[in-house]
């Protein structure tokens, strides 16, 4: 693609508006944050302001050999500096895409997004004082709302809390550093849960638990929470918050895979009439389960003990999609599915319900 010169690019005054869609974008520059943490940084050959809501995502489509493959990532940087935007990567263990962004994109490089959309961001949650906690590469929604907060001088009070596994995992380190030196507001607290031989750290050490959080943050009930790191992580926030009396309406959270929320049905099979329940069965398992009307098929899955690939639980990443083979269902998705794929019988199975006894080719 063939980039305007910079004096038309960054015309404000022609410059359109991105929306939740599929765009092509290119990859503008790659920076490494950490030994195994890349941000990817893109633009649009046309001039473009990538706003959107700071804490939201984007999916990637990638042609990885003869496959497609859809990933969600964070938007980690903010729409305050609206005419790129950039994702912050970690590689995953045996991770199929984690990998091959960092082995393969350059600058240069065309792919495929869709979004951004989500519900994790700060706002919609307003508030004046704000508790930004994550843990490791977690730390991409709450960068993306402090550097928000940060550049727009909003006037929020922000504690960041970060936890990270040894201080050369520390993500974004020297912009947290500088950003809380440089406004009042913004007070930083980085907990490494150990240091190996040749690192120097004077931080708090372990984990973040009740103790702790009362010492960095003796006022976190008068905070809206946003919170996202592994599950683990985000288990035992919520458990000390709930045994604290924190009013849990003002905690938010956002998971990189699997929730619970994502896996409670619209009701338990226990609570139902017998003769409501609906039977979902995986004819390629061999696996059937009885379960309430409005249950997710993704939910009836796990419950089958079948596991179906999920992605963003939203509808528009595309990696929960499976056939069916016969029964009524009903699909509210976010553009993750075309209109060929409902026609040869495809749904998302993160945001397809049932309404009676369906079969899945899975
Ligand atoms: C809303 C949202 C936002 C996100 N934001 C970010 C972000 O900002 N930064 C970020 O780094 N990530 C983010 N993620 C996570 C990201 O989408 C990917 O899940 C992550 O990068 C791993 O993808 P992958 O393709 O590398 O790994 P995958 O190929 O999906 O594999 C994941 C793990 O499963 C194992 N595995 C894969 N297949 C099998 C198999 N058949 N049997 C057994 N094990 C298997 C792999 O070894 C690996 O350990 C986000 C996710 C969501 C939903
Ligand atoms: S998990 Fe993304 S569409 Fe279902």
């Amino acid at each position: 693609m063939q980039r305007l010169s910079s004096l038309d690019y960054f015309n404000p005054v022609n410059t359109q508006t991105w929306a939740n869609g599929r765009h092509q974008v290119r990859c503008l520059k790659v920076i490494q944050e950490t030994h195994d943490v890349k941000t990817f940084c893109f633009d649009m050959a046309q001039p473009m302001l990538f706003f959107f809501k700071p804490g939201q995502f984007i999916t990637l489509e990638l042609a990885i050999g003869t496959e497609t493959v859809m990933r969600s990532y964070t938007i980690s940087s903010a729409p305050s500096i609206p005419y790129s935007f950039s994702i912050t990567v970690k590689r995953v263990a045996g991770g199929q895409v984690s990998n091959w962004l960092h082995d393969n994109l350059q600058s240069g490089d065309s792919l495929i997004v869709h979004g951004p959309i989500g519900q994790f961001n700060c706002m919609d949650f307003p508030a004046d004082k704000v508790l930004l906690l994550s843990g490791g590469v977690g730390i991409t929604p709450v960068m993306s709302m402090a550097r928000w907060l940060f550049n727009t001088n909003a006037g929020v009070d922000m504690a960041f809390v970060h936890s990270a596994r040894t201080p050369d995992d520390i993500i974004y380190r020297a912009e947290l550093d500088y950003m809380s030196t440089r406004i009042e507001n913004f007070r930083l607290h980085v907990i490494c849960e150990k240091t190996l031989t040749g690192q120097a750290w004077s931080g708090y050490r372990g984990y973040l638990n009740a103790d702790l959080l009362q010492i960095i943050a003796p006022d976190f009930r008068q905070r809206e929470i946003f919170c996202c790191g592994p599950a683990v992580y985000m288990n035992a926030v919520r458990a000390f918050l709930q045994a604290s009396d924190f009013d849990m309406s003002r905690y938010h959270e956002e998971s990189f895979g699997e929730t619970a929320a994502n896996l409670t049905t619209a009701e338990s099979p226990a609570q139902c009439e017998a003769e409501a329940l609906c039977r979902v069965t995986f004819r390629e398992s061999g696996k059937s389960v009885q379960v309430a009307p409005g249950t997710t098929l993704n939910a009836a899955a796990l419950s089958a003990g079948v596991t179906i690939p999920k992605a963003c639980g939203m509808g528009i990443c595309g990696t929960c999609k499976v056939r069916v083979l016969d029964g009524q269902t009903e699909m509210n998705h976010n553009g993750g599915i075309s209109e060929e794929e409902v026609e040869e019988g495809y749904i998302l199975s993160c945001c397809t319900t049932v309404s009676g006894n369906v079969d899945i080719d899975y």
